[in-house]
């Protein structure tokens, strides 16, 4: 959430107060970075865990053949490769993400496994579609780095047909008896294996920070609601290490 603070408005960088023009930048800087090593180091970080997480969501998402989908923060491409994978020829998955970096990296894997989507880089606050465009817009592990999530969010309703779904993965508030535990695997273990397998300590330092610095299930269901959707489901996953957020635009 940006704050106002005398002429300049700031907002968080991980545990960092930066101003809000500066985040987007970070941001990029991140993503540019861990690029190439993104997609094992999600695997050596949780363990395999967020494959489970994202099949969970494509279940949830229970896509039918002529579904129009928007991916947002796409990434790699796991949500749109399975995405696309389900709905086939006669829909449409659009592989989205505002870094060229990561979404070249998509591109290719899709590209590697005979899927060509339609790949756009764009900005989830400034949504270049239409309104009412889509019957299913999902963001996995994106929301967490935008500077305006309630911006982002606005344009996500905005785009959606009324009665479409919003999926929402991402990290969330782990119950009470884990946070020593999980405390202690994030900011001592997660940033080492940054060092040790994609030589960067920063950008998993951020991540952990940044986890901490997203609302948790119930502040993160009120701000989807509060920006274009009348209900929000919330699905807890491995004790909240992760939430699914539903919402429905009605
Ligand atoms: C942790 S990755 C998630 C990638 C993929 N969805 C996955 O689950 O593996 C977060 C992505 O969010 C993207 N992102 C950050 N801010 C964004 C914004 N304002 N609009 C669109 N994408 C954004 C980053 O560029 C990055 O690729």
């Amino acid at each position: 959430m940006s704050r106002h603070n005398g002429g300049m408005s700031t907002t968080h960088f991980g545990f960092q107060t930066v101003d809000e023009r500066e985040k987007a930048r970070k941001v990029r800087g991140v993503f540019d970075a861990v690029a190439s090593r993104y997609d094992l180091m999600n695997d050596v970080m949780s363990g395999g865990l967020h494959r489970v997480w994202k099949a969970y969501t494509l279940t949830v998402a229970n896509v039918r053949p002529d579904d129009q989908v928007l991916d947002i923060a796409g990434g790699t491409g796991d949500l749109s490769l399975g995405l696309a994978a389900r709905i086939g020829p006669g829909g449409l998955v659009c592989h989205t993400d505002i870094n060229e970096t990561m979404l070249r990296e998509g591109r290719t894997r899709l590209l590697d496994k005979g899927m060509a989507l339609p790949t756009l880089v764009c900005d989830a606050e400034h949504l270049p579609f239409p309104d009412e465009r889509f019957d299913l817009v999902t963001v996995a592990f994106g929301l967490r780095n935008m500077t305006h999530k309630d911006r982002a969010l606005a344009e996500m309703a905005r785009v959606l047909k009324p009665g479409g779904r919003l999926l929402v993965l991402e990290f969330s508030r782990v119950a009470e008896p884990l946070r020593p535990a999980y405390d202690w695997y994030s900011f001592q273990v997660l940033p080492r294996l940054g060092a040790w397998f994609a030589n960067d300590e920063a950008s998993y330092r951020y991540l952990a920070e940044s986890i901490r610095m997203h609302p948790d299930q119930e502040a993160l269901r009120a701000l989807i609601k509060a920006n274009g959707f009348g209900h929000v489901d919330v699905h807890n996953l491995t004790a909240g290490v992760v939430a699914l957020h539903v919402g429905t635009k009605c």
